[in-house]
């Protein structure tokens, strides 16, 4: 299958023939996508299709067993996840990883890591570079809690919060380093309807000027926020279509009709 973007747009993602092999498994057999500047990019399919792996696979976490990821114009399947987090991408995980143990505020620390370029030395004697970079890091942190509606939950800590408002906080996590591309893997999963109500409008807020990549399982999350969207059924790209479209598809009516019967 081949997915081009339409001319003129700016490519952000680019995956050509993405293929991973868990020993015996073949979780991606041959995924090619393009996601333009901008985009709020979905991508679906039924449990089990390999949505995980090729989130990981395009922000650099793991590395495919062959095709090529271009994001933001780095190769990523050759560079660390850390240099992927300075190149300017962002990503949550589909299990929270927030920090149960520490404040709201102190976990946004971590999604600012990146970014810091102070020594030990310099935070021990309180540099200048470091004191810029703390200066920076609360204004940051103040425009992010803001944003997520974590204003009042700052001073509490990651395991007393609800599940819906550690998703929001996992996000303003991602949003610390200022990504110019930001992955979310099953962010709104094992959310009540108004947890993702907020969830969705959280995405909106936080979406223009940047281009998102997000993974689910559910159409709700998609059909609100995506422009377009491709489905993977056993690690197969099977259309890249608007999401009220690709649902019109036999091959992904009887994919998600199939994995409901198990
Ligand atoms: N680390 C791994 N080792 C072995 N098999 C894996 C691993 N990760 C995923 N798989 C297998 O790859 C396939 C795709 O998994 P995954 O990407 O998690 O799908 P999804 O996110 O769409 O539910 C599944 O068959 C899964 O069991
Ligand atoms: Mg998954």
């Amino acid at each position: 299958m081949n997915v081009e973007a339409p001319r003129g747009k700016t490519v952000v993602v680019q995956a050509t023939d993405i293929r991973k092999r868990y020993g015996g498994v073949v979780a991606l057999d041959g995924v090619s996508l393009t996601v333009e500047e901008g985009e709020v990019f979905g991508i679906i399919g039924p449990n089990g299709a390999g949505k995980s792996t090729l989130f990981d696979v395009l922000c650099g976490i793991t590395k495919p067993t062959s095709g090529q990821i271009e994001v933001l114009g780095h190769d990523v399947g050759t560079m660390t996840p850390h240099l992927v987090a300075r190149a300017g991408v962002a990503r949550t995980f589909q299990r929270t990883a927030v920090f149960g143990e520490a404040t709201v505020y102190d976990n946004l620390r971590y999604g600012r890591h990146a970014s810091f370029t102070h020594s030990v030395a310099g935070r021990i004697v309180g540099s200048s570079v470091y004191r810029r970079e703390q200066a920076a890091f609360h204004h940051k942190a103040e425009e992010v809690l803001a944003l997520s509606g974590l204003s009042d939950d700052r001073a509490r800590l990651g395991n007393v919060l609800a599940y819906g408002v550690q998703r929001r906080l996992a996000v303003a996590v991602a949003l610390m380093s200022e990504p110019r591309v930001l992955f979310l893997d099953e962010p709104a999963a094992g959310m009540n309807g108004r947890e993702t109500a907020d969830f969705i409008s959280l995405i909106e807020t936080i979406a223009p000027g940047r281009t998102v990549v997000i993974v689910e399982h559910d159409m709700t999350v998609i059909k609100a926020l995506c422009g377009r969207a491709l489905v993977v059924v056993d690690g197969r790209p099977v259309v890249v279509d608007a999401p009220e479209r690709v649902f019109k598809h036999a091959e992904v009516i009887s994919a998600y009709l199939g994995a409901e019967d198990e």
